[in-house]
């Protein structure tokens, strides 16, 4: 087995806390849905299914280092939210604690002295930068329209889409 104990328990541990954020995603993009604001529905919805394949890169390396993948229980998502400004910032603190959560990742992995995980994690790293970013300038944007100009909002996400640079677009 190419990692210890310690740092797969603690994958593990952080492929719940991907999962944790798919859900939390997931029910922003219902909530959104359910508000008819089609474009935020659908950024959420993206932002899901990164989370998705972010908890699966993380059991394809729990596999390859030979160890045995034990997904946690995940707590239920936030369902609704009185302002779109409350949901992006719980997205915002969500992103921020995921990044907490792999920097220490990291620091448990030098400790160890454990350079296929260290070099693994640093795709993350860059990761969470666009991530905590992109959320930051969507929380900036949802706050400058207002709650009762939310389809400003609506109109600056399809935009970014069209331009190819809506944020978390690529992997
Ligand atoms: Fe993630
Ligand atoms: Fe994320």
């Amino acid at each position: 087995m190419l990692a210890n104990q310690k740092i797969i328990a603690a994958i593990n541990e952080q492929i719940g806390n991907e999962f944790s954020a798919m859900l939390q995603y997931y029910a922003i993009s219902a909530h959104f849905g359910a508000e008819a604001l089609p474009e935020l529905s659908a950024h959420f919805h993206r932002q899901a299914e990164e989370e998705k394949q972010h908890a699966l890169r993380f059991i394809q390396f729990v596999i390859d280092v030979g160890a045995r993948v034990e997904i946690p229980a995940v707590p239920a998502p936030q369902a609704a939210f009185n302002v779109a400004e409350a949901a992006v910032q719980l997205s915002l603190e969500q992103e921020e604690r995921v990044t907490t959560q792999i920097n220490a990742l990291l620091s448990t992995a030098k400790a160890e002295s454990d350079y296929t995980t260290d070099n693994f994690l640093q795709w993350f790293i860059k990761e969470q930068l666009e991530e905590v970013a992109s959320m930051e300038q969507l929380l900036r944007v949802v706050q400058r329209a207002g709650e009762g100009n939310l389809l400003r909002v609506e109109e600056y996400l399809a935009r970014e889409k069209g331009r190819g640079t809506a944020s978390g677009e690529e992997e």
